[in-house]
């Protein structure tokens, strides 16, 4: 029973990330597989193994390792103990637990399921159920939650150079500046690279300072730009901005979203010269579009005034808003070019990596000195998005996005009219949301849909909100309707 042992025990020649398995993991998995029937070979182990360490050494390992191949007689079931093992030696509670005595409590965890992989779609947990992913990490897996590919890439790339600093050339990043042009709007052609969204947006709100040499930047009611120093001032939402000191800025201004109005208004008193929007408000608004006619208009206006827009497309970025095969980002499908974009998450098929893009003449207001970056653009992302973007337009992910979300609004609209607590189901793309009239109400639903196979944690009030990876095949989003009708049936 060699794989079984090697399943137990630390290989570092093979698996230096992992460590010896520890008896509770050993504990769950044989429950995972066997159910009830695992008790008895629990007590047995214990009495066998009464000083069995936490992780279990090598002779612990070899014993429990000749005891269950003798005494699971199902080889199926000995198979898949072995597969769970292979995935985590820790179990969920002690996962849970370390998350809770260790993690600087900054978000609201995620316990009811701890993901140990991904195939596609779907991410499998530590007990080794399987669910139809619909968040993809906030946008960022929308290649899906594993990736060969890129994981030879990365395994090349590391095993030759790990990690070079922004300012010195490098070919990983010069491979993929050849081949990202042709997915960029028109005239955006300049790249400073980054690691996060928020850091990105920060850098973008530099490079529009430094361009107009003002500071006042307005942005908008439910606006979503990340939780660093910048990017949060710029964040509508209170409550992020307050504890920092960032809620009484007086370079930040909030216009009303689809108001050209209120924006103008806000420029008149202000003299603000800097704009920043999503142009599909995801994370505060619930997936709310910007409307053609605001969008044209704001231009219209930017152009009188002489203004800048950043488009934070972090989120609705490579093909997540497609509405028309080819549109790589939202203000293609508005038919509009930003001054600056923000891109981010998903172009590097789930390995961290953003950047800003914008036109020559504004980049060049960057000056030596300006900024820098020690991870920016270093070879692994590089890697990953030369991989990632090339998938992109192999799998023709915008093609796929506009059928899927065609489908997936007219699946809306079918509950919609089938059941009293559904409205306004809305969207753009595969960035959509459906009213089930309450947060409890949302609540509700996704943990029947946690109980149906489907994940879906995102939630914006009354509103589910769902970002499927913009892969999603026609029968997995039959599925997840499928489970979605299920789950407000049995409200
Ligand atoms: C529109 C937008 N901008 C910026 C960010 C921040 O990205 P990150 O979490 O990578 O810093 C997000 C994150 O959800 C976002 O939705």
């Amino acid at each position: 029973m060699e794989r079984l042992k090697k399943a137990l025990i630390y290989d570092r020649a093979v698996h230096p990330e992992r460590t010896n398995a520890t008896p509770e993991r050993i504990f769950e998995v044989l429950e995972n597989v066997l159910g009830e029937k695992a008790r008895a070979h629990k007590e047995h182990l214990q009495a066998q193994l009464p000083s069995l360490r936490s992780p279990i050494n090598e002779s612990q390992a070899q014993f429990v390792a000749d005891y269950l191949d003798k005494a699971l007689l199902e080889r199926e079931a000995l198979q898949q103990i072995i597969e769970q093992l292979e995935l985590s030696e820790i179990s969920t509670a002690e996962a849970v637990e370390l998350h809770h005595r260790y993690k600087i409590p900054v978000s609201h965890p995620e316990e009811d399921i701890v993901p140990v992989k991904g195939d596609g779609c779907w991410i499998m947990d530590t007990k080794g159920t399987w669910y139809l992913d619909t968040d993809s990490n906030y946008s960022a897996t929308n290649l899906g939650m594993a990736n060969e590919e890129i994981a030879r890439g990365l395994y090349n790339q590391a095993s030759t150079l790990i990690s070079m600093k922004e300012d010195r050339i490098q070919i990983a990043r010069t491979r993929f500046l050849k081949e990202i042009h042709t997915m960029m709007p028109k005239g955006l052609t300049q790249f400073y690279w980054q690691n996060s969204g928020g850091e990105a947006v920060d850098k973008a709100l530099k490079i529009a300072k430094a361009y107009t040499g003002t500071t006042k930047v307005i942005a908008f009611k439910n606006s979503f730009h990340g939780r660093t120093h910048g990017a949060v001032a710029v964040t509508w939402n209170e409550k992020y901005r307050r504890p920092f000191g960032l809620h009484n800025l007086d370079w930040v201004f909030f216009a009303e979203f689809n108001n050209i109005d209120s924006v103008r208004n806000l420029v008149e008193k202000s003299g603000a010269k800097i704009i920043i929007l999503e142009m599909v408000q995801g994370e505060e608004a619930g997936n709310r579009p910007a409307t053609q006619e605001f969008v044209d208009a704001l231009w219209a206006l930017a152009k009188e005034k002489e203004l800048v827009i950043i488009d934070d497309e972090v989120q609705a970025g490579f093909g997540r808003t497609a509405v028309k095969k080819g549109d790589w980002f939202a203000c293609m499908s508005y038919n509009v070019v930003p001054d600056i974009m923000v891109i981010g998450k998903s172009f590097g098929g789930g390995y961290p990596v953003t950047a800003v893009v914008t036109k020559k003449e504004i980049s060049a207001a960057m000056q030596y000195g300006y900024d820098g970056s020690t991870f920016g653009g270093n070879p692994m992302a590089m890697t990953a998005a030369l991989i990632a973007t090339r998938q992109m337009r192999e799998r023709d992910v915008t093609g796929n996005v506009v059928e899927r979300a065609r489908q997936m609004m007219e699946g809306f609209k079918r509950l919609e009219n089938k059941y009293e607590i559904v409205s306004d189901p809305h969207g753009r793309g595969l960035m959509v949301a459906l009213s089930l009239g309450s947060p409890e109400n949302v609540a509700k639903v996704q943990k029947n849909l946690r109980q149906l196979g489907v994940k879906a944690s995102l939630s914006t009030g009354p509103y589910l909100r769902f970002l499927p990876p913009t892969v999603i095949s026609e029968g997995e989003v039959n599925f997840l309707l499928d489970k979605l009708d299920q789950a407000i049936a049995s409200l």
